[in-house]
């Protein structure tokens, strides 16, 4: 009965906290619908051979479709072969060699006949080499955008007309690295790059009834973020410094560099990578995919509302994550005395 009389006496709070809810819950009733003939569709993956393309290949083909897992290397195909259905088909595919891709085309041309392709996951990635941008040279970028980006463009726009015969999905795998920038390499332009890619191509094929998703994860452990590639890789570029700019940073730079990335890491990574594989499903069973989906707690309560803070809070606040270089600390130190000493600035201590 009270509640009756507070529900009359406040009308037009009552009013807005219902359309609130009535949103709320549609948007939930949309987002669970779900496409039918799961087992007349077929899937394309690539990356197969570990982590998240991996698990998706397994767990769409229990799901029923028709999966079609294209891996890097021979035995990448087998095991994965002798973990799923014989339905699951695998093909080898480099992202990075166009005869590579156009191989894999007419496999899953020949797969599919006439009813296209209905989905096509474009997962396979690297994240080496990934550091300090001023370690990197021009080869370093190219190595991680030629498969991050350039495989992922050539390897849609190749399998765009199977696509378009079935009015299926793309799903691309960025990352929040995409959105916030916070490590030197090629890794994180080619993931603004992807989602750029992404957006264009959602906007181009609506009109073809193609719906293009966005997989933004946060960290887990998989092959990309495995310590002993990343520091060995490191090693070689901190190898191939001059000694001015070694010194730069002080010999004790490149360990605690190591240390406070094994820490970030260890404190980020999750190993539930099913968080990420249930947001690519979602986007080929969803009857509306969403456009993006933010995977982990850390990519949807961190790294993302990061992204929309001000700069200046975000690079205080990653600045925290990382170790100061020594030629940092001798100018801070120089600063509060007099301006006068300045010019006496000695970046090596040595
Ligand atoms: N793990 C994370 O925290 C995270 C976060 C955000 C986004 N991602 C993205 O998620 C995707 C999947 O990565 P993952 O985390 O599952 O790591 P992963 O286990 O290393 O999987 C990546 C797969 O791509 C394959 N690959 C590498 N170069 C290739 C090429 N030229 N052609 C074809 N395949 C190639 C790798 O094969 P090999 O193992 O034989 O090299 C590997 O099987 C990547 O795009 C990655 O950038 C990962
Ligand atoms: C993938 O293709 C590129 C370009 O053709 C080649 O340099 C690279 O070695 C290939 N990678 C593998 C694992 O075959
Ligand atoms: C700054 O000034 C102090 C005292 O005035 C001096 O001892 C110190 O060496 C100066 N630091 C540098 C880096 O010049």
């Amino acid at each position: 009965m009270q509640q009756k009389t507070s529900f009359v006496s406040h009308p037009v709070e009552t009013v807005i906290l219902g359309t609130i809810f009535s949103c709320i819950l549609l948007w939930f009733i949309r987002d669970g619908l779900r496409v039918e003939g799961i087992e007349q569709k077929h899937v394309f993956v690539t990356g197969c051979d570990t982590g998240f393309g991996n698990l998706l290949a397994r767990q769409l083909d229990q799901r029923g479709f028709n999966v079609i897992a294209s891996c890097l290397t021979d035995k990448g195909g087998q095991d994965l072969q002798a973990a799923s259905s014989p339905k699951l088909k695998t093909v080898l595919l480099n992202v990075t060699d166009s005869q590579s891709i156009e191989k894999a085309v007419q496999f899953v041309q020949t797969e599919v006949g006439d009813k296209g392709l209905w989905g096509l996951v474009n997962n396979a990635g690297r994240a080496t080499p990934i550091g300090p941008t001023e370690w990197m040279q021009k080869e370093d970028f190219n190595k991680v955008l030629d498969v991050n980006l350039i495989g992922l463009i050539e390897i849609t726009l190749k399998f765009l007309p199977l696509i378009k015969k079935a009015r299926g999905r793309v799903v691309n795998v960025a990352s929040v690295m995409g959105r916030l920038a916070f490590a030197g390499g090629g890794y994180c332009l080619s993931k603004w790059g992807v989602e750029s890619f992404s957006d264009s191509l959602r906007r181009d094929m609506q009109y073809f009834g193609i719906k293009v998703s966005i997989i933004e994860p946060g960290f887990f452990k998989t092959g990309v973020t495995s310590l002993a590639v990343i520091e060995k890789d490191l090693q070689r570029l901190w190898d191939r410094l001059s000694p001015e700019v070694r010194d730069s940073y002080g010999v004790q730079y490149f360990d605690k560099y190591l240390k406070a990335q094994s820490l970030s890491m260890n404190t980020f990574c999750s190993s539930d990578i099913s968080k990420v594989t249930n947001c690519m499903e979602h986007a080929l069973i969803a009857k509306y995919p969403r456009t993006r989906y933010g995977a982990g707690w850390d990519a949807k309560f961190f790294w993302l509302p990061l992204s929309y803070v001000p700069s200046f809070i975000a690079d205080f606040m990653l600045r925290a994550l990382l170790p100061t270089p020594d030629a940092s600390r001798q100018q801070i130190k120089l600063a509060f005395n007099s301006t006068d000493n300045l010019h006496k600035i000695q970046v090596n201590p040595h």
